[in-house]
């Protein structure tokens, strides 16, 4: 099976030779610190060896899960934030066609991730004549966004459905043992599956949290695993640094850090991977944006965004430097007709797949931004399947890790995410913030005065 491939060519001529070998003496150390992590609860690492440890027995279970589930629904709702919802949805949307035309499997739909009262109210709607089932996932069991979403479409769901009926279409997704989801399961009798304790948000879409999603929309999650366990064998402590992608893209990173370039661009020239850009963002901007440090995690969509961002990325300042995300070959063919009258002077293009077109326009850009000093790296994965993207999802993960930890900053917490919510809960009145709440206000009304 063909493997993800990195290409730092591009970015090579940026950084100083110096620089890269500074990281580089440091891959060895760093990877056996996480390794050594990884047996410590406390550190949040568990993430590590999930592949490797994937069970036949517990795959079976959710592959039964979903299957029944799949048998008697039209619609799963998937309720999460963060975390609890990007991996699953960069995955589904990856696979799934652009424009579904069977209703073999579920519709997988999402909520809880904003607290949009129109997004909320349509969605309510459109289950309205809808056999559905909802997978409510959060780990900390406490978490606003999706409390308010499940709070509604439980309700929903038990009116439309009777409460015991919805009780055995509901899947809780949670800890262990704490928090307000946990309690109301066990109340209620809910299927649950539990997120383990050493696996943090960002990095759990290969626990349950992603694995039983996936496998409601008809994915494959062994392969999706087996391409997550050929990542991790090839990016331990044992392997060679020159050997290591995730430790080669750590180094890299770092090294264009030193140079000024604070943001990276991670591009695409396939729409179907626009939520795993949406997945990376979060996974580097949450553990890597800390004590006044870190890469700006940015996304790009090209070439739909090299015709709104590609001027500032072609002549803007010079903090920048782009990952694109390439596809070598795509599922279907399609090539662009010949005109009898080429009227649009496009005949030059007639007979060429789009593939090609859109290959030329990724090559061409390459070269324009780096002529235009942002250094290029390419990520390339063969094509689009759960084997591959289980490369991709480890690779960045593993490749995350190494690179927090170069920058000295602690990837596996989110501390800063805290400040919103302390201020909400305020503002609103929660019991507990009134005195935190009398001070936002008198702030509040100040400001406008
Ligand atoms: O990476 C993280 O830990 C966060 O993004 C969480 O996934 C997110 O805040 C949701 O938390 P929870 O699953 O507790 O609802």
């Amino acid at each position: 099976m063909n493997q993800l491939q990195l290409n730092l060519k591009d970015a090579q001529s940026f950084v100083k030779g110096e620089d890269l070998s500074r990281f580089e003496n440091q891959t060895y150390k760093t990877l056996t610190e996480l390794e050594e992590k990884s047996k410590d609860v406390e550190a949040s690492v568990g993430w590590l060896n999930l592949p490797r440890q994937a069970q036949g027995e517990d795959l079976r279970q959710i592959q039964e899960t979903a299957r029944m589930f799949a048998e008697k629904l039209d619609a799963v709702l998937v309720i999460g934030i963060g975390g609890s919802y990007l991996g699953t949805k960069a995955v589904i949307e990856a696979l799934s066609p652009y424009f579904p035309t069977t209703n073999d499997r579920p519709r997988i739909l999402f909520a809880g991730f904003n607290i949009d009262e129109d997004y909320h109210f349509e969605l309510k709607k459109a289950l309205e004549d809808r056999e559905y089932g909802i997978i409510v996932i959060s780990k900390s069991g406490t978490t606003t966004e999706p409390g308010i979403a499940f709070r509604i479409f439980k309700e929903h769901l038990e009116k439309k459905a009777g409460a015991q009926e919805a009780a055995r279409r509901i899947i809780a997704i949670t800890d262990r043992e704490k928090g307000a989801l946990r309690k109301l399961a066990g109340e209620k009798g809910y299927q649950t599956y539990s997120i383990p304790d050493d696996v943090g948000g960002r990095y759990s879409v290969l626990t349950p949290v992603g694995l039983v999603p996936i496998a409601m929309a008809g994915y494959d999650i062994e392969q999706l695993l087996a391409g997550a366990e050929s990542m991790r064998r090839q990016t331990t402590s044992e392997t060679n640094p020159k050997d290591n992608p995730a430790a080669r893209y750590a180094v890299m990173r770092n090294a264009l850090y030193t140079q000024g370039k604070a943001i990276e661009i991670l591009g695409i020239y396939q729409a179907r991977l626009y939520y795993l850009m949406e997945w990376w963002k979060q996974l580097f901007g949450e553990s890597e944006g800390k004590d006044h440090k870190g890469i700006f995690p940015a996304i790009a969509q090209f070439t739909t965004d090299l015709h709104s961002m590609g001027q500032y990325i072609q002549e803007g300042r010079r903090i920048l430097f782009e990952t694109i995300l390439s596809i070598e070959e795509p599922y279907h063919h399609l090539s662009v007709p010949q005109a009898t009258d080429d009227t649009d002077n496009l005949n030059y293009l007639a007979g060429k797949r789009l593939y090609q077109v859109n290959a030329m326009a990724e090559a061409g850009t390459r070269l324009a931004h780096t002529d235009g000093e942002v250094p290029n790296i390419t990520i390339s994965i063969p094509t689009v399947n759960e084997y591959h993207l289980g490369q991709v999802i480890y690779f960045f993960e593993k490749a995350c890790a190494i690179s927090g930890m170069m920058l000295g900053v602690e990837p596996f917490n989110q501390p800063g995410v805290e400040a919103y919510k302390s201020n909400m809960f305020a503002l609103l009145g929660k019991p507990g913030y009134e005195a935190e709440g009398e001070r936002l206000w008198e702030k509040i009304n100040r400001d406008k005065t």
